[in-house]
């Protein structure tokens, strides 16, 4: 048996919320390893327990301290064991200042801009033993050159921005994410070339409005510049983006859809509500007839493309008669899928402060009616596809499937599972879909 001091020091991160803080735990393991920590199986296990938070709806916060609650036993059970939280719950005051009074066992804190600082923060804890609790609230520049661990060794998430500046009135995130600063393309271009080297063929290029690159900065290059840039790099075959705003898409990133031969054909679109009157109060700058004007025009540019989006109800003020028009633009809309929310109360925004709040039962029926238009779609969508052949890329074993069953994605972003050696993951392959779920496919080899 390895003696305590040869065994090496282990780290477990808990992500929570969307893509951006996923890419930014690959970045925290990265350090980690640098470090010379190993990944730990399990979170009881590890030396380093990191949880990376999301402040986006009021449950996330909640989910968080509840978390909480539980690592307390770890640190119960080895007094050794570090645990730092981060993320976007970190860069209000109110929550830092309640783990200061409830939770100030806890070793490290740090915030969505400054987690290049946590290798030093967690030297600094363990060689002086004091708590390092370190937030900025804005930063004009990205870290560059920072390592990352990623998960899979084919595809990756590649920033291109941080921050909006968008202000949706519901909307936490420019007040964790800050304002809006993109990355130069030669960096990212570098990035792009390293990963393809690397053996990854597909990229999805991230940020909370990623049409929008470059514009703070006054840069040369738009999106959609950056986009024909990546595409001509050897060896990645795949080309994504999110999250896209409709009030920033110019005809050419449409167009790319069908001029762009790399770029995949799907589009995550959030449309938020149907309304015009919700839109406006939301501070979305689209009505709803432009919105359905520019899923004509993508469909034009790619008859194939998928759309997905982002759903609410519940929004301050919002009456039957505005979710009726929400049920109207989505019958009309036809998403392939849609990650749909209750409106939560997001203190420090201004929709917090609407006097006309919606009542919580009522939230919940209109929830209730949408997923119920949306999933009727979404497997009318799914069944269409059987009898297709669709390029995957395979991405490992199924969840669902079990030994011998592979899952991987259409062009289009569809989950299919299918027999096949695990060892084809990374490799792409042509699957006929036999048969369609509400949430997956099902296909065989061809
Ligand atoms: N940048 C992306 C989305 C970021 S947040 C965009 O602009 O589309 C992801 C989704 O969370 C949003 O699209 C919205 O539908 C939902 N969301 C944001 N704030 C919310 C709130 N206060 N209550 C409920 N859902 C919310
Ligand atoms: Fe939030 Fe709106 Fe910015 Fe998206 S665009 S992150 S919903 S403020
Ligand atoms: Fe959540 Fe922050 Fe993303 S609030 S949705 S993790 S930007």
């Amino acid at each position: 048996m390895l003696s305590e001091k040869e065994r090496s020091k282990t780290y477990f991160i808990q992500t929570f919320g969307c893509q951006m803080n996923e890419r930014d735990s690959e970045t925290i393991a990265g350090m980690l390893e640098e470090e010379g920590y190993t990944p730990s199986e399990k979170r009881e296990d590890a030396d380093v327990v990191v949880i990376n938070t999301c402040s986006v709806r009021e449950n996330a916060d909640n989910r968080f301290f509840g978390q909480l609650g539980v690592v307390k036993k770890i640190k119960e059970k080895n007094p050794d064991a570090i645990v730092a939280v981060c993320g976007c719950m970190m860069q209000q005051k109110r929550v830092t200042d309640r783990i200061h009074d409830k939770y100030n066992w806890v070793d490290i804190i740090f915030g969505t801009m400054n987690i290049d600082e946590f290798p030093k923060m967690l030297r600094e804890r363990i060689a002086e033993g004091r708590q390092e609790f370190h937030v900025l609230d804005a930063r004009e520049q990205i870290a560059e050159g920072l390592p990352a661990a990623r998960r899979y060794s084919f595809k990756a998430f590649v920033n291109i921005m941080n921050g909006c500046n968008n202000f949706c009135t519901y909307c936490i995130v420019p007040y964790t994410r800050g304002r809006e600063v993109s990355r130069s393309p030669e960096n990212i271009l570098s990035e792009v070339r390293n990963l393809a080297a690397a053996g990854v063929r597909e990229i999805t290029l991230l940020g909370q409005n990623v049409n929008s690159y470059g514009k703070a900065e006054h840069l040369e290059k738009d999106f959609c510049g950056l986009l024909y840039d990546i595409a001509e790099v050897d060896g990645i075959e795949r080309i994504r983006f999110m999250t896209s705003h409709p009030k920033d898409m110019p005809e050419r990133l449409i167009q790319a859809f069908r001029d762009c031969d790399k770029l995949c054909g799907h589009i995550h679109l959030p449309v938020q509500a149907g309304s015009d009157r919700i839109l406006k109060k939301m501070n979305r700058h689209y009505t709803k007839e432009q919105y359905l004007g520019i899923l004509e025009r993508l469909r034009e540019a790619d008859p194939d493309i998928a759309v997905t989006t982002d759903i609410m109800v519940g929004f301050p003020g919002e009456t039957e008669e505005d979710f009726l028009e929400t049920l109207d633009l989505v019958q009309r809309a036809r998403f392939d899928s849609a990650f749909t929310f209750l409106y939560s109360i997001r203190e420090g925004t201004p929709a917090a402060k609407a006097p006309d709040q919606i009542p919580e039962e009522i939230k919940h029926d209109r929830f209730d009616r949408l997923v119920n238009a949306l999933n009727t779609i979404t497997a009318e969508k799914n069944a269409a596809c059987v009898g297709r052949t669709e390029r995957i890329l395979i991405e490992g074993r199924s969840a669902r499937g079990g030994e011998g069953t592979c899952t991987g994605r259409t062009e289009s972003f569809k989950l299919v599972n299918f027999l096949c050696d695990e060892s084809r993951a990374g490799q792409f392959a042509d699957v006929k879909i036999t048969e369609a779920g509400t949430f997956s496919l099902f296909g065989e080899l061809v």
